[in-house]
């Protein structure tokens, strides 16, 4: 499989580069044709997708707010869930002391500066009270946020807001790797009410979300990923209307996930690595394209209907979670999925044959868990499968096909139970795993494939 460039850019960015993007769109600018993803950096794979996500603010034309045109969204996601290691210490201390709020240098009020619009006067002391609570800033990055235009802070960017084409107002924040410390972003964040993106991955941010969020009429994307967050998942998101975009990847967020979320109009909801928990969502007709639960503690057993919480969907990464319970064969009805990742959980039962119909798939991966039985060689035989793991798990039998995709190096079987292939566990571990009585519901639907796979046909 590929993994080289994300995103074939939709016809939105010509559009784009037409019109002069503006942040108060759902468009997305880009900077190139695409995104190379070669550098196998996650600090710089992460830096470049952020950089393809990035609005350039350009001039005061306008596209209609609610355009319907989506951001590019990466095509692996495998790639997306890699981020610098969390929290790595700044390559060289902080320069700077924490910035001391003191008399002698507290910053102006606003009616001593000349704003240019009364919108940019509301926000001003929010951003310099922020400032005054920041405890590490070893980019210097507030150094700028100083004086009366604060559409030329470093992070901050301004535009027309939809209610006021007259008006200028603070639209866009970035301060993706900015590498800033605060205790919290409450009485930020949630105070700036014409926001229409937030990005703050890779800073060192921690506290809570507000629960005061919900009112942001203009928020589209809000990206807090690889922080310090933690408490609940942040609901009130889940009420603000017009998200469509909401990373909160690699923070410390626990209990469980409103499924509220699920049925919101969000494209991406990236949740991998927290600490989230319960069972995974059921919820039918939602539109996430984009979906990362992986690296959590979601338990339980995958549920039968899954399918219809995740058929949008074309990479299913669930790996390193508490799951249990037999795969459903209701797994061959994902028909879009190119990536398939269940590894690092608890999941038993053999596999069943309707994977067969998973035509698009490319990657397979169920390595370190429970799964015993056959390996079905019509699954061996899909088009594209590219990379199917089957390792660590107490597989028995595998047929003629799969042989061959083991001698192409396909297929990883090794520590399984497969008496006539190198590698495998001993006799004796197979014999304790096999002492042990499992039963899988539905049992008699694991041999049936409910479609024409493609090479039948
Ligand atoms: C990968 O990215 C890092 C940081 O941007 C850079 O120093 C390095 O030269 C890059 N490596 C390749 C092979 O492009
Ligand atoms: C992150 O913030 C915490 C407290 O808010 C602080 O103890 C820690 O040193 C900070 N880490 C870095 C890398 O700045
Ligand atoms: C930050 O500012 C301090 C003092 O003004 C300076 O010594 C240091 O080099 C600056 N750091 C960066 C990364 O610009
Ligand atoms: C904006 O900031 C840059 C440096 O960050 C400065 O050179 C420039 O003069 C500023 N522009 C205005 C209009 O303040
Ligand atoms: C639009 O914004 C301008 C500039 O801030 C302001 O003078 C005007 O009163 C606003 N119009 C409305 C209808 O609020
Ligand atoms: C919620 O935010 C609004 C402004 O956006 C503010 O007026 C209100 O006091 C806040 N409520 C709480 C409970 O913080
Ligand atoms: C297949 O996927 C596994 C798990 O992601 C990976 O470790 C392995 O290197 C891949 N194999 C090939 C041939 O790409």
């Amino acid at each position: 499989m590929s993994i080289t460039t994300i995103a074939a850019f939709s016809t939105c960015r010509i559009i784009i580069v037409l019109a002069c993007l503006v942040f108060y769109s759902i468009a997305d600018a880009n900077n190139g044709a695409s995104v190379q993803l070669h550098n196998n950096s996650a600090a710089s794979t992460q830096a470049s997708i952020r950089k393809s996500r990035k609005n350039k603010f350009c001039s005061f034309s306008f596209l209609p707010f609610r355009s319907p045109l989506r951001p590019p969204i990466p095509s692996t996601l495998k790639l997306l869930m890699q981020l610098p290691s969390p929290h790595a210490p700044p390559s060289s201390p902080p320069a700077t002391p924490p910035p001391q709020p003191s008399a002698a240098t507290s910053a102006p009020s606003p009616n001593q500066l000349i704003l240019a619009d009364q919108r940019l006067a509301v926000v001003y002391p929010i951003i310099q009270k922020f400032k005054s609570i920041i405890t590490s800033d070893p980019l210097n990055i507030t150094e700028t946020w100083v004086g009366d235009n604060i559409c030329n802070y470093t992070g901050f960017y301004c535009d027309h807001p939809p209610d006021n084409s007259s008006a200028i107002a603070l639209a866009s924040i970035d301060f993706n790797g900015h590498h800033l410390s605060a205790p919290t972003i409450d009485g930020f964040l949630d105070q700036l009410s014409d926001l229409a993106l937030f990005h703050a991955n890779s800073n060192n941010f921690s506290g809570t979300i507000s629960t005061n969020m919900s009112k942001r009429r203009y928020l589209y994307e809000l990206d807090i990923s690889n922080n310090m967050f933690s408490g609940p998942f942040p609901a009130s998101v889940a009420g603000i209307n017009g998200l469509t975009f909401l990373d909160i990847r690699f923070n410390r967020f626990s209990g469980s996930v409103p499924p509220a979320i699920f049925t919101q109009n969000l494209d991406v909801l990236f949740l991998n690595d927290n600490n989230f928990m319960s069972n995974l969502p059921t919820v039918s007709n939602y539109h996430i394209s984009y979906l990362t639960l992986a690296d959590n503690k979601f338990s339980c057993p995958i549920p039968s209907d899954i399918y219809k919480t995740l058929s949008a969907l074309t990479e299913v990464l669930l790996l390193n979670n508490q799951l249990m319970g037999c795969l459903p064969s209701e797994l061959g009805l994902l028909k879009g999925v190119t990536v398939f990742d269940v590894s690092k959980t608890m999941l038993t039962g053999p596999l069943p044959f309707s994977l067969a119909c998973l035509e698009e798939v490319e990657v397979l991966n169920f390595a370190e868990n429970l799964l015993y039985g056959i390996v079905p060689d019509v699954l061996c035989e899909l088009p594209n499968l590219a990379n199917l793991t089957l390792s660590d798990s107490y597989f028995t039998h595998v047929g003629t096909a799969c042989k061959s995709l083991i001698d192409s190096r396909v297929l990883d079987v090794r520590n399984n139970c497969i008496p006539t292939l190198p590698s495998q566990r001993s006799v004796k571990e197979c014999t304790y795993f096999f002492a042990v009585p499992r039963i899988c519901p539905s049992i008699e639907t694991y041999e049936t494939i409910p479609c024409t796979p493609p090479h039948f046909r």
